[in-house]
């Protein structure tokens, strides 16, 4: 997915080699295993689960006094989207949230997170809340509780209020303070329907590719506005976190990482050093402040710069206590020493490596995810973890109506093959939620990439479940 792209763009990325020995040197586990577990050795309090965003999926983007989202104008510029699609239509979950909901019962889910969007409910980015904004979530939210599935809401995955853009986004300081105001405004509301919240999904994706790479909204290509956007999102991120604990009564509050498993190209010991500083960068620096470690900067020294961003009292502000924290995953990076500044690190692609690789170039690699797992439960302050986001796009068919995508099912067989591994080893993983339920827009690569469990045909927006909902709802039974 994107933090390839993200690495590309940056010069992380490398060129050319082609490493059939780091193939062969790595027994692939899990993979073309037949299934030898059963839902009940996760154990019967383990959450199943599927994740969406509003963006990607609800459409509607200027009804019911909804304000323009960073995407809806970023989608608008020349070249930024594969085909020059955009998401004004999605899969219209806006209007057809009931079949959706009444879908993901069907596959035997009991979870089902999705994202609330911001201009939705205050379409100015401050000030006034749109109560048809308002009202919207409360039918979404209604109608899982009718169905018997758990409503688990993010509060930010990417489509910030373009107005608030204009001043500077994540990169103006300012932003603590309207996330602060949207935060309160949306835990007041549901407080009383919806106890499971994560605050924001995966800044290294938005931030990085957004304010670094210029690939995502807003489109920017600024180091300066990368590190500030770091800094204010660490901060908003546990801010959030402090205001649902404050107005939702019991409230399990937890936040997602996007995390991939980096390991070096060959054990020589300039590659070993280049694989610390790319894993720092895309595992470490985002949970690590959360956790009250600070950046890292003893791997990667040019993070000592944030401390210029830094006013009085945000060492205290960075650090929240959260009740868990969702992991998501996609794909291994493999990473070579380079003479770029700044990482001095490159990334082997998939490709180079001639390895299995999903229809956005990302490596299957399912005991990355074991690992990543692992890698987590090492930090002491972390209490529980929920993969909140795991899923792949391969090429589906849709014929008489069905899409036999046994890819798919392998790839998530091979997956809760890993996170069952993990949890035998004592990882303390409560949950697999998969991305996503229908197919939806992906980000820059517009609707050509499709994750979902369920068709959707963007011309007639009629769903279709594939083999890998079907399988789930057999293996959920
Ligand atoms: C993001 C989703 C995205 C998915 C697949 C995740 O990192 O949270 O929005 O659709 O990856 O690329």
């Amino acid at each position: 997915m994107n933090r390839r792209e993200w690495l590309k763009r940056t010069g992380i990325l490398g060129t050319g080699l082609i490493l059939s020995n780091l193939v062969s040197a790595h027994t692939l586990l899990f993979t073309n295993r037949a299934l030898d577990f059963v839902k009940e050795d996760f154990g019967k309090d383990f959450l199943w689960g599927v994740a969406s965003s509003a963006y990607q999926s609800e459409g509607a983007w200027n009804l019911d006094n909804k304000g323009e989202s960073t995407w809806d104008y970023f989608s608008r510029k020349k070249g930024a989207i594969e085909r020059g699609e955009n998401a004004d239509v999605a899969a219209d979950f806006y209007h057809r949230y009931e079949e959706d909901i009444e879908l993901i019962k069907s596959m035997n889910f009991k979870v089902f997170r999705f994202s609330i969007s911001w201009p939705r409910i205050i379409p100015s980015g401050t000030g006034d809340v749109s109560a048809k904004g308002i009202k919207f979530y409360h039918k979404v939210i209604d109608k899982c509780i009718s169905e018997g599935i758990e409503p688990w809401i993010t509060l930010y995955h990417w489509d910030l209020p373009q107005i608030l853009e204009e001043q500077g986004g994540w990169a103006n300081r300012k932003i603590i303070d309207w996330f602060k105001e949207y935060v309160e405004v949306v835990s007041k509301e549901y407080a009383g329907k919806v106890k499971n919240w994560m605050v924001i999904n995966e800044q290294l994706s938005f931030i990085g590719n957004g304010y670094m790479n210029g690939i995502f909204a807003p489109g920017d290509k600024k180091l300066g506005k990368f590190m500030k956007a770091v800094h204010y999102s660490v901060i908003s991120q546990s801010e959030g976190g402090r205001i649902i604990r404050k107005n939702v009564p019991n409230a399990n509050v937890g936040t997602t990482f996007v995390t991939t498993y980096v390991e070096p190209i060959n054990q020589e010991k300039k590659n070993i050093e280049a694989a610390k500083r790319m894993d720092a960068i895309m595992n470490r620096l985002f949970i690590e402040p959360c956790l009250g470690l600070g950046y890292p900067e003893d791997t990667v020294p040019m993070l000592k710069k944030m401390k210029k961003l830094y006013e009085k009292g945000d060492e205290e502000l960075m650090p929240f206590d959260f009740d868990f924290i969702g992991v998501q995953y996609y794909f291994r990076t493999v990473a070579q020493s380079s003479i770029m500044p700044g990482m001095r690190a490159k990334e082997i692609t998939a490709e180079q490596r001639g390895v299995p690789r999903n229809e956005m170039n990302g490596e299957i690699y399912p005991e990355g995810l074991y690992h990543q797992l692992k890698f987590f439960d090492s930090y002491k302050g972390i209490k529980n973890l929920i993969v909140t986001e795991n899923g792949t796009c391969v090429p589906d068919v849709l014929e008489n109506g069905r899409v036999h995508d046994t890819l798919r099912i392998q790839y998530f067989k091979d997956h809760l093959a890993a996170v069952l591994k993990a949890k035998r080893e004592g990882v303390k993983v409560s949950g697999y939620f998969v991305w996503s339920p229908t197919d939806n827009f992906e980000w820059d690569k517009g609707y050509r990439t499709r994750f979902g469990l369920v068709y959707v045909d963007f011309q007639t927006l009629n769903r279709y479940m594939k083999d890998s909902g079907f399988w789930f709802k057999e293996f959920l039974k």
